[in-house]
């Protein structure tokens, strides 16, 4: 610890924090005092802790001897503030007062200031709060580590019209003299600086539904009471789910869901004052698609589950955040699995969670998922695929492979033992070993302390099978000698008889004794492993042929494998699309993103323009089945996702397949619903929507645009943006990235704009050159924590001098608070040029020898 400079002394602690903060929403300041209960260790003469964009005007400590006077000084660069004093302060309990003032801020950390346009058409202004990683010392002078918790108590003094949230609930309010309001919250439990928030603006509150004991509510600005409800349902169920499976009482006192109009990511685990975007929070079921609910109540439920994970038990330091990210990943599946178990959100977690993990984890700049961490830039670009995806990911594993009540019980331990505490990784493993009997922390030890996975190879042998592993790449290095301690799941048929087997397999080689012929074999059985596995020859042809024996995991791990090794060059692009057809039929919506997903990826990396007819006309024979079992309507007994695998269905015949009846039919759906969404399908017209877009006009154009402009419901502006970025010409980018400039797109949204901008077959190169001309001004709009969103649109961008262009730009342009993802996306992104190199020649053969 003490070789990091960014670390503070240890030897004054904080045990309590009274703080009174007063916003001035017209100014854009706010000021502020507080009292910090220390215990000063041994006797020092100055008090270092953490400041940044902050002026304390005054300082003086409190203790047994007496009162000194504070003389402070900044270290901008350690985001510092030191206190020295004429004098030396002893050991024993001390208090620190301080007075200062400080900025709102629009980067959407720290303390800032958000606005919206209320039902009247008069711009309002909130005051808000988003401290995780390191950004609550932009608000108050603290101990800004997640291992010095403290209590807090927080009086907010605010206009009397306006309404104030914090994490305790109200429990005292007074006018002040100049007529404002103080509103005193009850005092926190012992918690870490990054969970602290405060909410100022105004809001309307939903009715508070009693969870056992905890009151619950929605709050969102004025006017969007009515987008209330379906989040306000998912955080009872979630809430009560949780108490449940932890067996635990909510730590807090109340839980509020605050839907914040600008805001950086999805949601923000501050205990009981849950932050959140609008379109994560706000939503009107009868208008949207299944997806659009799901993201819903999973942010709901992954949010709720950091109040134990997390909130109540805390990692000690950022290198571990994984424990809490990837937990309440796991949690958030688990929720909504519970609630909505029509939904399949283990399946959509193979399509969603696991792939995005495999793509960061198969190159060669992935890291491990716990990470040395020093500085704040360096904490905030750990959320990402690896602490979400791969965490998650590999915790299911082993869940799978204990038991899921071994694994439950083994959680309770955890948490029970270190409730108000902080904790490193190993004692996750503790209490999952004390549950399980076996040394759990052993094979977790390969999965989370060394970067990348095993690709799992199977052959025939005599007395059985054979298993290879060696690290999967997407660029294969032969010298790679990483080894995984792969809980693996077997299971096959021999002469029409099942049989299962359950292996450990650490080796490079291990053979699995099975007696008697074998009919067919799977490995991953479950599919909820995170590796890939590859069949000799005599081995896949079986097992193809059972593909109806296979449950869903497992037949969308077999489809999602094989473009994997089309990727890292194992296999071809020809070879997949076999495969693919052999899916013609499918029915699980999840399923068919992945196979849409390799198509689409064929489309946009490999097929030339002197091809693409080709490729429409056999993608074509590919969907049109399902395109006519599903049609265009509703049918009688359609499940959510039936109607989801139809808008899925829909909007790849428009899109990938470019079919000018779908674009024609697609038009007229699309018109219908910008003038009034009222008794449309949502999934059917947000197909329509997109596949407009990807063939529209500057009518067409101008029309989405207006409707985004103009629209009050935040999904249907979310899916309008996204059409926006569909526009395929260098015009649209044009404009598009004009409204990024002007401030017509918010900011919270610019990054993830211009990323989708970069995934257009047309416009895509130029947006990049305007990126690239413009680099300082457009990144300056885009709030620091968005910044990875930008990186993920470039590996879209394969075309070979396009992809020399951005390597050298990133040569030397640093990007400091998304420096891991600028390498992770422009290796993707030569991976992607290779593909198209290697792929080109062969596929266009393939394409014209199934097409003449
Ligand atoms: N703790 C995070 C929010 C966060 C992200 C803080 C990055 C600091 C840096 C929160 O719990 C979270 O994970 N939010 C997700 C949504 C979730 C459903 C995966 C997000 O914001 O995308
Ligand atoms: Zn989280």
């Amino acid at each position: 610890m003490s070789t990091n400079p960014y670390r503070l002394p240890r030897s004054a602690i904080p045990r309590r924090y009274d703080m009174r903060l007063e916003p001035d929403l017209a100014s854009s300041t706010f000021g502020g005092t507080e009292q910090i209960a220390l215990e000063v260790v041994e006797p020092v003469d100055s008090i270092t802790l953490n400041c940044l964009e902050i002026e304390i005007t005054s300082a003086t400590l409190r203790h047994g001897g007496g009162a000194a006077t504070g003389t402070v000084s900044y270290d901008e660069p350690m985001q510092r503030a030191t206190i020295a004093f004429a004098e030396t302060v002893p050991a024993g309990d001390a208090t620190l007062d301080l007075e200062f003032t400080g900025i709102l801020n629009d980067q959407l950390h720290g303390f800032y200031r958000s606005t919206f346009t209320d039902v009247d058409g008069v711009e309002q202004a909130i005051a808000t709060t988003q401290f995780e990683a390191t950004d609550a010392r932009r608000a108050f002078p603290c101990f800004d580590e997640p291992d010095m918790k403290a209590v807090f108590g927080v009086t907010l003094v605010v206009p009397e019209d306006l309404m104030a949230v914090s994490n305790g609930a109200e429990v005292e309010r007074w006018s002040e003299p100049d007529g404002r309001v103080a509103v005193r919250f009850a005092d926190t439990m012992v918690m870490s600086t990054y969970l602290v928030a405060f909410v100022v603006g105004p809001f309307e509150a939903s009715e508070t539904v009693d969870v056992d004991g905890v009151p619950l509510r929605v709050i969102a600005p004025r006017g969007k009471g009515h987008l209330m409800p379906f989040a306000l349902g998912c955080g009872e169920f979630c809430l009560r789910y949780l108490r449940d499976y932890y067996g635990i009482p909510y730590p807090g006192d109340k839980v509020d869901m605050v839907a914040i109009p600008d805001f950086a990511f999805g949601a923000m685990e501050n205990l009981g004052c849950i932050t959140y975007r609008e379109t994560a929070l706000l939503v009107d079921p009868e208008r949207a698609t299944q997806a659009e609910l799901l993201r819903i109540l999973d942010v709901v439920a992954h949010e709720l589950a950091h109040m134990w994970f997390g909130d109540l038990v805390t990692m000690k330091w950022w290198d571990g955040i994984w424990l809490n990210e990837a937990f309440a990943t796991f949690m958030e599946m688990k929720c909504t699995d519970a609630r909505r178990p029509d939904w399949k959100r283990w399946l959509a977690f193979s399509a969603m969670e696991r792939p995005w993990a495999y793509g960061v984890d198969a190159l060669a700049s992935s890291r491990p998922v716990e990470f040395e961490v020093t500085s704040p830039d360096e904490a905030n670009e750990m959320f990402d695929a690896l602490t979400y995806g791969k965490g998650s990911s590999v915790l299911r594993m082993i869940e799978q492979y204990l038991g899921e009540e071994v694994f439950r019980d083994g959680v309770g331990r955890y948490l029970r033992r270190h409730a108000y505490g902080n904790t490193v990784t190993g004692d996750l493993w503790e209490g999952l070993d004390e549950a399980s009997g076996i040394d759990v922390g052993r094979i977790m030890d390969s999965w989370i302390l060394q970067e990348g996975y095993p690709q799992v190879e199977v052959t025939r042998v005599d007395g059985g099978i054979r298993l290879d592993q060696r690290r999967y790449l997407a660029t294969p290095d032969e010298t790679d000698q990483t080894l995984w301690h792969i809980p693996a799941l077997i299971r096959g048929e021999s002469e029409g008889r099942p049989f299962e087997v359950k292996a450990l397999v650490s080796d490079p080689t291990v053979t699995i004794p099975v007696d008697g012929p074998i009919d067919w074999v799977l490995v991953n059985a479950g599919g909820h492993g995170f590796y890939r596995v590859s069949y000799s020859e005599e081995l896949t042809t079986p097992l193809r042929a059972v593909l109806d024996r296979l449950d869903d995991n497992e037949r969308f791990a077999l489809v999602n494998d094989a473009w994997a090794f089309v990727e890292s060059g194992q296999s071809s692009a020809a070879a997949y699309l076999e495969l693919a057809s052999a899916y013609r039929h499918e029915e699980e919506q999840s399923i068919w993103q992945s196979v849409l997903a390799g198509l689409g990826a064929i489309r946009h990396h490999i097929v030339g323009d002197e091809d693409l007819d080709a490729f429409r006309k056999l993608s074509g024979e590919l969907l049109r089945p399902s395109y006519e079992a599903l049609g265009w309507e509703r049918q009688d007994g359609d499940s959510d996702l039936r109607r989801r695998l139809r808008g899925s269905i829909l909007s790849a015949m428009g899109r990938l397949v470019d079919d000018p009846a779908v674009i024609d039919r697609s038009r007229q759906v699309a018109g219908r619903w910008l003038q009034d969404p009222a008794g449309l399908d949502p999934d059917v017209a947000q197909a329509s929507l997109f596949t407009m877009a990807s063939h529209g006009d500057d009518a067409d154009y101008d029309r989405v645009f207006a409707c985004y402009r103009d629209n009050p419901d935040p999904q249907a502006k979310l899916k309008l943006l996204q059409a926006i970025t569909r526009f395929d010409g260098s015009d649209f980018a044009d404009r598009t990235i004009a409204a990024v400039r002007d401030g017509r797109i918010r900011s919270q949204d610019g990054s993830w704009v211009v990323s989708l901008l970069f995934g257009g077959r047309d416009s895509g190169a130029h947006a990049w050159r305007e990126l690239r001309r413009d680099w300082e001004a457009l990144t300056a709009l885009m709030p620091p924590m968005t910044m990875r969103r930008l990186m993920d649109g470039l590996p879209a961008l394969s075309h070979p001098e396009v992809a020399a262009d951005i390597e050298a730009f990133f040569a030397e342009t640093p990007v400091p608070v998304a420096q891991k993802a600028v390498h992770q996306n422009v290796e993707r992104m030569r991976v992607n040029a290779t593909l198209r190199e290697r792929e080109a020649g062969a596929f266009s053969g393939f394409l014209r020898e199934r097409s003449g």
